[in-house]
């Protein structure tokens, strides 16, 4: 059985095939008269939207479950509801504070099981942040992404998908806000040229994409007041992206900490790509999930 934990689940050449499928506008009804069962631990505005409008589009139903109604390992364990969703389900997706629940799920899972976003990595994620540079430079090849902030699960799932798919990857965070040594060796085992740069600047220099996240994440607004002090210098303003290169973009998984890790004048600037961004996790979920339940699994 095949399933998204990271993005790091799919060889390369499956990665750029999801990202085919993902700008197709005709797919085969892979869901016709199946389920798509959709769990939350934490809250979701479009990965929530995204994954249920990509299911309805193969043909499916979305089934969006609520953690306060399921209770993953306190009402029932997380092997047990992958055992019951799949009775449901063509396909599982679940949003978790602590990856080992995903991981769990999919362990007692008999249909493919996608990571909607855990404390580690964020894949689905990682699949419309790639779309959205392949429209904007035409191609993957030669582009170079500045990472700037928390390394967090959006960051380590960028990197390791900017690895699978030959994208220069480098990143600049806070001292004790950096990857740890085995977000380092996933990342490099994926392939990827992981720079370590020496402050936000050298981050950017000469960068296509300059990518940043909140400073604090879901489950650690009790540091909102220490990040923010330890983050100022990784705000990304526009004195920021003027060193990056000519023709560079501006990425944010969003939701966005208006005035923290980024100004208004870059969220909304001419080189922010955020909108198209957010719209492209519906295309890349409906296209990871036609190959999930079809081509994976042949
Ligand atoms: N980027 C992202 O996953 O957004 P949501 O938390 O709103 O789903
Ligand atoms: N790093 C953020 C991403 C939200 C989509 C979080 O985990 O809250």
């Amino acid at each position: 059985m095949r399933h998204l934990l990271e993005i790091d689940d799919l060889t390369s050449d499956e990665l750029h095939r999801v990202l085919e499928l993902s700008a197709a506008v005709d797919l085969p009804r892979v869901l016709d008269g199946l389920g798509g069962v959709l769990l939350f631990e934490k809250p979701s505005a479009r990965t929530r939207a995204s994954m249920e409008m990509a299911v309805v589009q193969l043909g499916g139903h979305p089934v969006t479950l609520r953690n306060e109604e399921v209770g993953i390992d306190t009402r029932e364990g997380a092997e047990d509801l992958g055992r019951l969703f799949s009775g449901y389900g063509a396909v599982i997706g679940a949003r978790v504070f602590e990856h080992h629940k995903i991981e769990r799920l999919a362990a007692g899972s008999t249909v493919p099981v996608v990571n909607l976003l855990s404390d580690e990595a964020h894949p689905v994620q990682a699949l419309a942040d790639l779309m959205t540079m392949q429209q904007a430079f035409g191609a993957l090849e030669g582009v170079s992404v500045a990472y700037v902030g928390d390394a967090n699960n959006v960051a380590r799932s960028l990197g390791v998908a900017c690895g699978l798919v030959g994208v220069e990857f480098r990143v600049s965070t806070p001292p004790g806000y950096g990857f740890d040594e085995t977000s380092l060796d996933r990342l490099r085992g994926a392939g990827a040229e992981v720079v370590l740069a020496d402050g936000p600047e050298a981050a950017v220099d000469g960068a296509d994409v300059v990518y940043t996240d909140a400073w604090y994440s879901m489950g650690q607004e009790a540091e909102r007041i220490e990040r923010t002090e330890a983050f100022a210098r990784w705000q990304v303003d526009d004195t920021l992206m003027s060193r990056a290169s000519e023709r560079a973009i501006f990425l944010h998984c969003l939701p966005a900490h208006r005035g923290d890790e980024a100004t208004d004048d870059v969220l909304d600037g001419p080189r922010s790509r955020i909108w198209p961004q957010a719209r492209n996790r519906m295309h890349t979920a409906r296209g990871l999930l036609a190959w999930l339940v079809d081509e994976g699994l042949r």
